[in-house]
């Protein structure tokens, strides 16, 4: 494959895989295909955006003809479908957005593929990009105990069940992706990864947030009891697992991929609060009262818990972090790119940012 059509590449993970691909592969050319919506931003790809092999273009996938058009003009043979809407408590807010881009918006991506594949599927591939929360939510069986906190793990064949807006629609998008397989014969492949954490994430989600809120002396919003369990991996690791898959997994399959990594979210809390202080030369528990239960998010997911053995078995990928080097150097990141954060952080997100935690505390 040659051309490689990359869609959300200006969003937190789409950043990364368009990076290692740029790098790794001088022979394929890129295309990054984002709307740049709030979660879209350019400044995540700085240092590769004069790479010779790299073209960025502003379109929204739900435009079908145009995604017909692109598909022609860059002649894509490869698909790495990451556009999304992605965060949890916007899709609580504003279901139709999540439908829009997540379900049509992946409906319209294919039949542009299949329209301009036309059946000839060699060297073709449309790899879509999903997440462990379309199995639904796990039990805590020893919650006072250390993780794993259950028995139980999302494996490749667990039922789907999502609860949130945003899950459903993930959940829609992967059926339609596996049915472009079963019924056209669509080269397809499907990952369902877990909680990614790491540089250039936008700071609505958990860590990137805390991060900031504790640098600013801000309240840390914690929903309900902080007892929900998510399994962390670091995102550069999710990005050499999409390589390897795309080059080597199996067409018309699935792999989950995680790195057991099981944290209680105010476990997460306390360690992000411990090293930003010591990185900032803060005393011990100095920002320990920033701590603040608040509302719960609705039909919030107990329990994530991904068994990635499958991936590890047939291609070998397996975490290069620990989860305590992956946080420090994470934070060091977000501590060492303040401006990054702040160009965010002000006019319109910081209006959000404001309604969403009055709505809770
Ligand atoms: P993100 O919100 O940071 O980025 C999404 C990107 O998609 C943005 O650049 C945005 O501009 C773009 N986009 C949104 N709507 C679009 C549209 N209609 N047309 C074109 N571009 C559009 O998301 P992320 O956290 O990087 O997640 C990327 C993908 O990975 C998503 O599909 C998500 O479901 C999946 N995923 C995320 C995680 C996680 O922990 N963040 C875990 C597993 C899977
Ligand atoms: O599991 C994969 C999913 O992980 C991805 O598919 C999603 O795109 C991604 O956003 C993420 O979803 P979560 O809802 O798990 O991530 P978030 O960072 O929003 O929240 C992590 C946990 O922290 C969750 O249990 C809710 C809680 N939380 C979150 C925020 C933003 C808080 O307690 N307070 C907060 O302010």
């Amino acid at each position: 494959m040659k051309n490689i059509l990359i869609t959300g590449g200006a969003g937190f993970i789409g950043s990364h895989v368009v990076r290692l691909f740029v790098n790794k592969y001088p022979e394929y050319n890129i295309v990054n295909l984002d709307a740049l919506t709030y979660a879209g931003n350019l400044a995540n790809l700085k240092d590769i955006e004069s790479a010779p092999n790299y073209t960025f273009i502003k379109a929204d996938i739900c435009d079908y003809e145009r995604m017909c058009d692109l598909m022609q003009e860059h002649a894509i043979d490869g698909v790495i479908h990451l556009a999304a809407e992605s965060h949890v408590d916007r899709s609580i807010k504003d279901p139709f957005t999540f439908a829009r881009t997540n379900v049509m918006g992946t409906l319209s991506l294919l039949q542009a593929a299949r329209q301009y594949w036309n059946g000839d599927w060699q060297g073709k591939l449309f790899y879509h990009i999903s997440t462990d929360e379309v199995y639904g939510a796990l039990e805590l069986d020893k919650p006072e105990e250390p993780a794993p906190y259950g028995s139980e793990f999302f494996l490749e064949t667990t039922k789907y069940n999502p609860h949130s807006p945003y899950s459903a629609s993930k959940a829609a998008s992967d059926h339609f992706v596996r049915a472009y397989h079963d019924t056209y014969g669509m080269p397809t492949l499907v990952t369902n990864c877990s909680n990614n954490y790491g540089p250039y994430q936008f700071p609505e989600k958990l860590i990137p947030l805390f991060i900031n809120n504790i640098r600013r002396g801000k309240p840390l919003p914690v929903y309900g009891k902080g007892e929900n369990v998510r399994d962390w991996l670091y995102v550069v690791d999710h990005a050499r697992a999409i390589d390897t898959i795309f080059h080597q997994g199996k067409v018309g399959d699935t792999y989950n991929i995680g790195g057991f990594n099981e944290w209680k979210n105010i476990d997460i809390v306390k360690v992000l609060i411990k090293t930003v202080d010591k990185l900032l030369g803060n005393p011990a528990g100095h920002s320990d009262h920033l701590i603040t239960f608040v509302t719960d998010r609705a039909g919030h997911d107990l329990r994530y818990a991904i068994d990635s053995t499958k991936l590890k078995n047939e291609l070998g990928w397996e975490p290069s972090l620990q989860f305590e080097e992956g946080i420090e150097k994470t934070v060091r990141w977000y501590l060492d790119n303040q401006e990054w954060m702040d160009n965010i952080t002000s006019g319109e997100y910081e209006k959000y940012y404001k309604d969403m935690y009055q709505n809770r505390s």
